[in-house]
């Protein structure tokens, strides 16, 4: 059915693009604005991209293991490339996870407390994570289109 593989592959475009724009284009750009009101502005564009990959890190999977039951017949059909897209997807998703519960709520905090140079110590860890899953996704969608050809 091509319902589960439309909304895994829309999945992978808003949470992989999100964040080459997040990464690539905004923080870049924002680069010249004082700590205070780029900490502030990146919680306020982070806390609406994060509602929609909450509710993608449930998607993906779901809409995954629906796919390998219903249309491959099993894991024992499943490919090398869905087996790596599945440990590369789980680790996003925990990353994902820590993230947002770890240095994001951190981060958020110490807004709150106005201690600006310790928001964006936070920040920072975000950015990192969130690079490392831009190159896990990155490389995670291109293994699913091209996979079945190798
Ligand atoms: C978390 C566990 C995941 C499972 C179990 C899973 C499983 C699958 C399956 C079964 C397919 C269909 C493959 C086929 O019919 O040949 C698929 C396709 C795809 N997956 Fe995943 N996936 C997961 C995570 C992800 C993640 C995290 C991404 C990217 C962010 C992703 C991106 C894609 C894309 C782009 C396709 C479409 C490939 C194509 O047909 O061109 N998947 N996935």
């Amino acid at each position: 059915m091509a319902t589960p593989l439309s909304m895994h592959v829309m999945a992978a475009i808003i949470w992989v693009g999100g964040m080459f724009l997040a990464y690539w284009v905004l923080r870049p750009a924002m680069e010249s604005l004082d700590l205070p009101t780029k900490v502030r502005l990146w919680v306020a564009i982070l806390e609406r991209f994060f509602s929609w990959i909450w509710v993608i890190v449930f998607l993906q999977p779901a809409t995954g293991y629906w796919m390998i039951v219903h249309e491959l017949g099993g894991f024992k059909n499943a490919g090398t490339h869905i087996i790596i897209m599945q440990i590369m997807g789980w680790t996003m998703i925990i990353l994902f996870i820590w993230v947002y519960l770890v240095p994001f709520g951190k981060m958020k905090k110490m807004i709150k407390e106005e201690l600006y140079p310790e928001a964006g110590m936070y920040m920072l860890k975000i950015r990192r994570i969130v690079l490392i899953n831009l190159t896990l996704g990155s490389i995670v969608s291109t293994l699913a289109a091209v996979g079945p050809f190798l």
